[in-house]
């Protein structure tokens, strides 16, 4: 037996012993460095977009804008009346993104039936339910973009979930 397994006294040597703590060290460090979860990141860390004045936007209206970035395509709808997370006079203006929670396919607004759905396996989101899957097989709601209203415009400055994926919003 050498000295460095006469020292540990359990079979494993001093060598392996520092080999595995400086595995550990990298690990610990490499976590410390990575990027925070999207539920992390503040509001602060979002960009402001301007999509829409409110005055162009009908009931009814729908219109595609990307955000944060320009490979994030999302919705904005004008819904039929107040909905949760609404903002606007009648608190029916909202926005998700467009891409499934399943597989990343983009989802499309289907009016007749007041759902957005994707068109890959057919998973179904309420977009006046904070965009909550309501068949399919997603296991997760569409991640609601946070509208604000300001000076008449209508604009992008948050999240609420994480865009399919992605292990952080703003990349
Ligand atoms: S990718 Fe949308 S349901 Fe599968």
């Amino acid at each position: 037996m050498s000295d460095d397994k006469k020292n540990s006294g359990d079979g494993i040597n001093r060598r392996e012993l520092l080999s595995l703590g400086a595995a550990a060290g990298l690990a610990a460090g490499a976590g410390a460095g990575a990027s925070p979860p999207a539920a992390a990141q503040s509001a602060a860390s979002f960009p402001t977009l301007p999509i829409a004045a409110l005055g162009d936007l009908e009931p009814g209206a729908e219109l595609s804008f990307e955000y944060p970035d320009e490979n994030a395509p999302c919705v904005l709808l004008r819904l039929d009346g107040p909905v949760e997370g609404g903002v606007g006079p009648d608190q029916s203006i909202v926005a998700y993104s467009m891409l499934c929670t399943h597989k990343g396919c983009p989802v499309a607004y289907h009016a007749d039936q007041k759902m957005l759905i994707c068109p890959c396996h057919w998973s179904s989101f309420d977009p006046a339910k904070r965009g909550r899957m309501i068949i399919g097989q997603a296991s997760q709601s569409l991640p609601q973009i946070t509208l604000r209203v300001e000076a008449g415009m209508i604009e992008a400055v948050g999240i609420d979930g994480l865009i399919y994926g992605r292990h952080t919003n703003i990349l």
